[in-house]
């Protein structure tokens, strides 16, 4: 039996950082070895909102292509591996904007209008007057994952809706026409650490708190970060009795030292412990750990011709799929076929 399938994007933001690796791509590197995946740079999607300061949009073109290239680097770098998956730029198939023009046709107003991340979108980044496209991202997104027929999605809990209704246009498809053309897709929520922003526990890691470790730092910048973590305000002296539970540095060992989180917490708590030489420990194993990904980006950026092959090569086979889908799609919907420009 041929293996399922795993679909997922990411829009071009801005470059990756741990909260990305640990969350998102640590995930997709293992589902590169189960599945037949596909992992895409959604460059379209990132034009549904104006944009304006760092954030890209439709108004604010900025170094959209840089980001998508950093992008595809930092996912390379991470371990995503283009003999394994196919890794390529939403944009470089444009079979995906013909059948999210076909999708558009029967997609009710109502699923988009409801759709909650359509408000919140509008909502934080305050936009005046939401775009037809901005409203249409969900049909978008359910063409990025139906047109490479994908079983499932690994995505987030805030994508869920997305991935609901993709589901949804895909069973509505199959259903109007009479043809199971599209599989159920359904969304992969697997457990993933929460990491905090170097800010506070209480604070999530984000580009836009600017409270992040970029997979692009390097060991001396990750080691001056981590430097500058708060640690417990009551805690003054080295020998003062520390409190783990609200310290960000001790949420960190818990990711990256698990083995020596009892005696850390012990050392703490009993006043054994120096938060300066606790950073330190900190900043070594993460260091440590960090070391293949920065040696891959190293070589991806020293030599720029790899990650433009990476993602040819991504978008040759993701398009070759696009096609075989979309001549499936006009068959049963009775458009002419395009191969032939037969009428
Ligand atoms: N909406 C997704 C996000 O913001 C990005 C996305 C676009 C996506 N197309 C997709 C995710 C297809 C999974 C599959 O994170």
């Amino acid at each position: 039996m041929s293996k399922k399938r795993v679909t997922s994007g990411m829009r071009p933001t801005g470059s990756m950082h741990l909260g990305n690796l640990l969350g998102a791509l640590d995930n997709w590197v293992r589902l590169q070895d189960e599945y037949e995946c596909f992992f895409f740079i959604v460059d379209w999607h990132a034009l549904t909102t104006p944009g304006g300061g760092d954030a890209v949009g439709y108004e604010n073109l900025g170094d959209l292509r840089n980001r998508v290239r950093e992008i595809a680097i930092d996912w390379v770098s991470a371990g995503l591996d283009p003999d394994k998956c196919s890794i390529f730029i939403q944009s470089h198939v444009p079979e995906v904007a013909e059948l999210h023009l076909l999708f558009s046709m029967i997609t009710p107003l109502g699923w988009l209008e409801r759709n909650p991340a359509y408000k919140d979108m509008v909502q934080s980044y305050k936009i005046e007057s939401p775009s037809y496209g901005l409203l249409g991202y969900p049909t978008l997104q359910a063409a990025d994952i139906l047109i490479y027929k994908g079983d499932f999605v690994p995505v987030g809990k805030d994508q869920v809706a997305h991935v609901n209704m993709t589901r949804d246009l895909g069973q509505r498809f199959n259903s109007l026409y009479g043809k199971k053309v599209f599989p159920i897709t359904e969304a992969l929520l697997t457990e993933v650490p929460r990491v905090p922003g170097l800010d506070g526990i209480e604070n999530k890691m984000s580009k836009s708190s600017g409270n992040y470790i970029a997979l692009s730092d390097s060991a001396e910048d990750t080691t001056k970060k981590i430097r500058t973590m708060f640690t417990d305000p009551v805690k003054i002296r080295k020998d003062d009795p520390g409190h783990p539970d609200g310290c960000v540095v001790y949420a960190f060992h818990d990711i990256y030292n698990v083995g020596e989180l009892e005696t850390i917490r012990k050392e703490c708590e009993s006043g054994a412990r120096g938060c300066v030489s606790c950073k330190m420990e900190l900043a070594e194993k993460m260091n440590n750990k960090l070391e293949p990904v920065r040696a891959r980006r190293e070589e991806l950026v020293a030599n720029p011709g790899m990650i433009s092959e990476i993602l040819r090569a991504g978008a040759v086979k993701a398009e070759g799929i696009a096609r075989e889908t979309l001549k499936e799609v006009r068959e049963v919907m009775n458009l002419p076929a395009r191969e032939s420009l037969d009428v």
